[in-house]
């Protein structure tokens, strides 16, 4: 059977760094509210000027060297985003023209922080279907430019940045000893609107808007809804969690990671976290967190990986893939 092999990464981050400190001179807040509350410690974000197809070309940049692959090869583009340059078109465009593709299609994806995954799965069955051969998945959100800068319940939380990876069909017997992604599961519940949502569009108040969260009611969908999604993608797969080698999650809260890892018995070590340093980039985490891994060696050939993310809409999902 076709699987849905992925053949490179790559990453990036804004320049400019703010620190907890720093937001503590704008905000009523503080360098150790942040940290216990959610392990964050700093944040990369754009500069003036600087959009979110410029972080996502970064990115695109770095996974295609190291996927080793012209741009000539690529068939389609995914970009998981919820903060565009423009309403339309979309980021992938932006990208395919900056890229010099001229073939091929290009679209974004919009789950908020569970983009990536909902990407993933949408490259995968492209690839599985038999349409594309050859996908770049981006990951790549300016969330500062969606904060309200006077509102400390949600301009700490966040960050910018982009993730990328490339995508290739390859042949696997079918099993969980196949290298490429060996299922992805995506939820819903669009009830849950008000916990999570912006204030503005195009349709109802014609401006960009803000982010209003209520991190309480967010967080405790966050460990149930990340967890069932996790148990989905083992017993898909006839796995259990001791056969995972990786677990990469949406980087929200490192009290999500923690309190995820303990209910299923996920342990420490095996969780890739890098919140401390780079916030709640919303779709750019998860490849951000992916790249991170692969980048220190942490992440091998062969390893299985379990993708995990949760974000507005509420969406959720988690991909199963071996390296
Ligand atoms: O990617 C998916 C999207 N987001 C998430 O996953 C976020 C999920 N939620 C969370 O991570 C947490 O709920 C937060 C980090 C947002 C908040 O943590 P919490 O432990 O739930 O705090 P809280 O909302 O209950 O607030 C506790 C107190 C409140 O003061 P009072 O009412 O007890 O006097 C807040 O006003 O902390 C106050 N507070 C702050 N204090 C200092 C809220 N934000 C801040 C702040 N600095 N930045």
């Amino acid at each position: 059977m076709i699987r849905s092999q992925i053949i490179g990464c790559g990453a990036y981050l804004p320049k400019t760094v703010l620190t907890n400190h720093d937001l503590a001179k704008r905000v009523d807040t503080s360098d150790e509210w942040i940290r216990t509350r959610t392990g964050i410690q700093e944040r990369h974000i754009v500069g003036p000027g600087e959009k979110t197809s410029d972080l996502a070309l970064e990115a695109a940049h770095a996974a295609l060297a190291d996927a080793r692959i012209a741009v000539s090869e690529l068939d389609l583009i995914v970009c998981a985003t919820t903060t565009p340059d423009e309403t339309f078109p979309s980021v992938a465009s932006n990208i395919q023209a900056r890229l010099g593709m001229t073939r091929g299609a290009a679209f974004d994806v919009q789950a908020v922080c569970s983009g990536f995954i909902y990407g993933l799965a949408v490259a995968d069955n492209f690839i599985r279907a038999g349409q594309s051969k050859t996908v770049l998945l981006i990951g790549a959100e300016s969330m500062s430019r969606l904060l309200d800068w006077n509102d400390r319940t949600t301009c700490v939380l966040f960050g910018d940045g982009a993730g990328a990876v490339v995508l290739k069909a390859g042949e696997g017997a079918g099993g969980n000893a196949d290298v490429g992604v060996l299922n992805t599961n995506l939820f819903s519940d669009g009830r849950l609107h008000d916990y999570l949502y912006v204030d503005g569009g195009p349709s109802s108040t014609q401006t960009t808007g803000h982010l209003r969260m209520q991190g309480k009611e967010v967080f405790r969908h966050a460990v149930t809804n990340i967890s069932a999604a996790i148990e989905a993608s083992l017993s898909a797969a006839k796995l259990e969690v001791a056969d995972i080698d990786w677990f990469v999650p949406h980087q929200a809260n490192q009290r999500i990671l923690d309190g995820t890892a303990r209910k299923l018995g996920i342990p420490h070590e095996k969780v890739v976290s890098t919140v401390a340093f780079h916030g709640n980039t919303s779709a750019a985490s998860v490849p951000l967190a992916l790249a991170t891994a692969v980048a220190d060696g942490r992440i091998k050939r062969g390893d299985l990986v379990l993708l995990k993310a949760m974000g507005g809409g509420f969406t959720w999902g988690a991909a199963l893939l071996r390296w």
